[in-house]
């Protein structure tokens, strides 16, 4: 398997151009098990054994695991609906709980689809980065065939986790990442215990001091990503969320690598331009959310040339 860092190659998608989703937070959706699959035996329906001994030590959460995250063996993971469909993953929300005690967590579980339809916009360009070594994964890949096509689900689920483990490694505000397992990436679940999510950026009406706050926290967190070498690369008030005044960063499968990447000073600027292209519409007062000085800062802080017809930026490590 490739390393995390072969996918930070970013491509513009739209995924998040219809704000609207389902939110049936509250409704139980049960799954029937898949026949001849007993592992669920003696459960209620919908519910499993939580799955977090079945992914490895790299494929849980960095350490130490925070005190909220159920990691006993005994739990069972019930899923109570559905956050969000997309055309790339559909996004559930889990109660892991050890059943007969208090002891619960809610978790986001973001499930990368296999489907058979065109739903990575992002493959094409994707996949054209995509150093695997196996020439049969390869050609499974490639004629997307149902084994290829569960492959790249898989291989989106292990970018997004690994990079969400960097950021959160370094403070970065993101949602803690439990666990990784196949296709389906397991998050700290941001939101009411009651399990309301917390609305995303573009559901929100901040006032005057709110949005000038979140603005400096947007600010701060993507300078730090600069500094880190890293655009969002679909950064945009989708892929915020906004949970009692702080400000989250979700959906970074496509994390770019500034200095690796040739095109990596544009998605700076386009990372920035969304960003303080929707504060500036909100009507922040006092601070000028310029989108070509908080792409310029960008681009300073990852040790970019300041000019977006420079070739490439240097390397700074
Ligand atoms: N950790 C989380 N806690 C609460 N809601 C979440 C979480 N992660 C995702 N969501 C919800 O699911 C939606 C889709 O997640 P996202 O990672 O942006 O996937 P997509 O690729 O489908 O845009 C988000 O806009 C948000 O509403
Ligand atoms: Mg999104």
């Amino acid at each position: 398997m490739p390393s995390s860092a072969s996918y930070r190659r970013g491509k513009r998608r739209f995924d998040d151009d219809d704000p609207s989703f389902v939110k049936r937070a509250r409704h139980r959706r049960s799954l029937p098990p898949e026949p001849g699959d007993d592992s669920a035996f003696g459960l209620p329906e919908g519910d499993r054994w939580s799955t977090w001994d079945q992914s490895a030590p790299t494929e849980r959460g960095p350490r130490p695991y925070p005190p909220w995250l159920v990691t006993e063996l005994a739990a069972v993971d019930t899923e109570l609906g559905i956050l969000k469909t997309g055309k790339e993953a559909d996004v559930f929300l889990i109660r892991r709980g050890v059943p007969g005690t208090e002891r619960s967590c809610l978790l986001a579980a973001k499930r990368y689809r296999a489907a058979e339809h065109k739903m990575f916009q992002r493959d094409t360009e994707y996949l054209e980065g995509l150093r695997v070594r196996e020439s049969r994964m390869n050609r499974a890949i490639a004629n997307r065939s149902a084994a290829g096509r569960s492959m790249i689900a898989i291989q989106w689920a292990g970018a997004e986790f690994a990079a969400l483990g960097e950021l959160h490694r370094e403070g970065l505000p993101v949602p803690y990442p439990v666990q990784v397992l196949g296709t389906e990436v397991l998050l700290e679940f941001i939101g009411d215990p009651d399990g309301t999510a917390a609305p995303r950026l573009a559901e929100t009406r901040p006032d005057g001091p709110e949005l000038a706050r979140l603005w400096a926290q947007l600010v701060q967190a993507l300078i730090a990503l600069a500094r880190l070498g890293y655009a969002h690369g679909d950064m945009s008030a989708y892929n915020l969320l906004v949970w009692r005044g702080q400000l989250y960063i979700i959906d970074v499968p496509q994390l770019v690598d500034v200095v690796a990447n040739p095109r990596g000073g544009q998605f700076l600027d386009r990372d920035a331009a969304n960003v303080a292209g929707w504060f500036a519409r909100r009507g922040l007062a006092g601070v000028s959310p310029d989108p070509a000085a908080l792409a310029g800062l960008l681009r300073a802080e990852a040790r970019l040339q300041p000019v977006a017809t420079q070739p490439q930026g240097y390397p700074r490590r």
